[in-house]
Formats: C-alpha cells, structure tokens, sequence
C-alpha cells in the first residue's frame, strides 16, 4: 500500500509545511489527558500531573495508547522573571517542571505545557508574544513534548486588548507564525507537538498543517450535548483536512460530565474517534466511572482512531435517507481504514432502527463483507446492518472483505 504519509508529503504546497510534515510528530492523532476541565487553574500542578501519569498506568490507559500528559493554563507564575524567562509557579510545581518531565518520560508517556500567542493567556499568565524563541528554549530545556498554543489578549482593534478579540488586526497566521518558526528553528535539538487552539478562526483547518500538528477547530466543547452537536456536526465538512502529520481537533473528551448522559458520551468518544480527533480525556481520572472507564478503553474504537491512513470519517447519503441539518448530527457516516472501512451510525436526534447498505456506503460495493461493531461486539458477515439505536446513542461498525 501507498504510505500515506508520502502521498501527503507531495499533496500539501503549504508555506511551512514542513513542521508538521518532516518531523515524524502527529503521525496519529494524540491521545493523552488535560488538566484544564478537569479543575481548571487549580489543576495545572505537578500532583495533577504525576498522579494522571499513575493513574494512566494503573487503569491500563498507557497500553491502549494514552500518552501525553497536559498542564493546560495557569501553570506559570503572573510575571515573568527579571531576564524575561517563564517561572513555574512554586506552590503548584515545588521541585520545578523538569523533575516532573523526568519522572513522566521514565514512565514511558510525554509531558505537554500550554501557551498562548497573545500577551497574556486566557486566565491571564504570560503569554509568548515577543518571547517566542526564549519560550521554545525554555520549553526544550525541560524536555517538554507538547504545546499548546491558546488564542487569547491577541493583537485587536480594541484598546485595551480584550480576552477574547472579535475585530483581530489581521489573520491568525500572523499570531501563529513566530512560535511555528521558533519550533523549528530549535526542532534540532527537540521535536514537540504544536497544537494550535485558535477556535477554528480563520479557517484553521485549510492552513493548520503548515503551522502545527493538530488544530483546534471550534470553540471549546462546555461538556454538554449541544457541544457535541455542535463540533460533532461540523466535523463533516472538514474532513478532508485531516492526515498523518496534521489533524482537526475538536476539543478534549467531556466524559464523565453531569451535563451528558451514557448515550451521549458514546457517541462523543465514538464521533470523535472515527473524525480521527485527537482524543484527549478531560476528566478526573481519581473519580473516573467504571462505565467511562470502559468507554474510554474501548480497543476497537481507539484502534480505528488510531489507524495508519489517518482519513476522517464524514456523512454520506444512503438512497432514500433525509438530507443533513445544519447543527445536527447525521446518523450516516463512513471513512476509509488501511484494512476496510468505518460506518457510524448516530441516534443524534431521533431513537429508532438504523440500517446502511453497504453498497450506499463510500468504498464498499453491494456484496458480502465482515463486519464488526465496537459497542456491543455484535459481528457478522453481510451486504448489509441494521441497528435498533436509542437516543443520542450510537453504533460504530468495521467493514473488512470476507
Ligand atoms: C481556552 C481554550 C481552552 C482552555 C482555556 C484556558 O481559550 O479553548 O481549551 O485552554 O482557554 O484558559
């Protein structure tokens, strides 16, 4: 077979490309945890971020691929020090970052920071504008693996600069561009994942993988269903931009969260886990449920995020069936695997019986196949499923040739 990662090397022409296509990183989407909804501020400290490690080992969550450890905002203290540098705050870091990364990498997972481009981060701690390359030193000289770079107190037309600019003075490659060129100006000495959290402004999907590794392409998911309506139903129309080396991120895993039921969070986990986003659980994992548990350690479908061909999932239209609606998310999905292919099947507004065809499916043909769905393990051979599918609920089947 084709690598796919040749076949994207010759089909992206984009300036910079060369940071998320040359340096091996991003090859799959991550998979790991972030502290931010888990406590926000309180949770960006070392104890969050060593027990998280623990716990990925203890539950089995590192042998099913989990793998980067996230500090999101608020890790720093409010200002930086008298020669310019990031100080870690003391109270949440006691022994530095460093001993932190040290301890995480000897437990065979990777260590990730958060930064923003503006001059200050979303809860107001040093942003990097104007110290991107002394940021990326820092960053390297602990041997941090992945940065993710927030969007906020960026240049605007207001005065003073809002939190969050409705009116920016120019297109957000502007602000990404410099921490881009800092990360490869110093990729010699450390590769780091560059996740770009921009909101999906400007487009981000049709640039990002000529800045980093993944892209955040919506607002944040708040932990509810008519988050994962919203991200999940837009999804679709930007598939294509996903590949080894570059994919569409649609925010961390709100699994677990009182504002989504069972049914919901399987079709969260499941929608993003065939659209190829990163998955990135965002969530106690000290309180962590047995049923989330096994949702989250679901083999089948984290092998089919994790697939070789990195393609994404998007809708298509069996003969007969109702056209999408904006917003909602159709029940009829479908992407290529390096060995078959993906049917989603999503309940997102109505119970009832759900049935696809195979030869209505993009890449299949009307004859008989394997089949295999990850929720229930029900398997078969056929030209055709059909499921009876609650609520919000979903059913996600590998289709491989007999
Ligand atoms: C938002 C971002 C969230 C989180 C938060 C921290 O802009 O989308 O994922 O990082 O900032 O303040």
């Amino acid at each position: 077979m084709k690598s796919p990662t040749n076949a994207l090397l010759t089909a992206v022409v984009l300036p910079g490309a060369v940071l998320a296509l040359q340096d091996g990183v991003g090859l799959k989407p991550h998979m790991g945890w972030s502290s931010w909804n888990v406590a926000q501020c309180d949770a960006a400290s070392a104890k969050y971020a060593l027990d998280t490690a623990n716990k990925f080992v203890s539950l089995g969550l590192k042998d099913l691929g989990y793998e980067y450890i996230n500090i999101d905002d608020c890790w720093s203290t409010k200002s930086r020090d008298s020669s310019g540098k990031l100080v870690p705050d003391p109270k949440k870091w006691p022994n530095g970052i460093k001993s932190v990364v040290d301890q995480i990498h000897g437990m065979g997972l990777k260590f990730g920071l958060y930064g923003c481009a503006g001059d200050k981060t979303c809860a107001g701690y040093p942003g990097s504008e104007g110290h991107e390359k002394s940021d990326v030193a820092q960053l390297a000289s602990w041997d941090v693996d992945f940065w993710k770079y927030d969007n906020c107190y960026t240049p605007c037309q207001q005065s003073p600069r809002p939190q969050t600019c409705q009116n920016p003075t120019g297109n957000t490659t502007k602000f990404y561009a410099p921490m881009r060129d800092a990360i490869i100006a110093a990729k010699t000495t450390k590769k780091m994942h560059f996740n770009l959290c921009n909101w999906g402004r400007d487009q981000v999907w049709t640039w990002g993988a000529g800045y980093g590794h993944s892209w955040r392409m919506s607002v944040d998911n708040w932990g509810d269903w008519a988050s994962v309506e919203r991200i999940g139903s837009s999804a679709a129309g930007i598939h294509q931009y996903s590949a080894p080396g570059g994919f569409n991120d649609l925010d961390m895993l709100y699994l677990g969260s009182s504002k989504i039921n069972e049914n919901q969070g399987k079709l969260h986990f499941g929608l993003w886990a065939i659209t190829k986003s990163p998955l990135v659980l965002g969530l106690d994992l000290n309180k962590i449920s047995a049923a989330t548990l096994t949702l989250v350690k679901n083999k089948g479908l984290i092998d089919i995020n994790q697939d070789s061909l990195g393609k994404a999932a998007t809708t298509f239209r069996p003969s007969g069936a109702a056209a999408p609606v904006s917003g909602k998310i159709y029940p009829y999905w479908a992407g290529p695997l390096s060995d078959g292919v993906v049917v989603g099947l999503c309940a997102g507004t109505a119970a009832g019986k759900y049935s696809v065809n195979f030869k209505d499916v993009p890449g299949l043909e009307g004859k008989t196949y394997a089949w295999k769905e990850m929720f229930t393990g029900q398997s078969g051979n056929g030209t055709s499923v059909s499921f009876d599918i609650a609520l919000h609920d979903m059913r996600v089947v590998k289709v491989t040739t007999v």
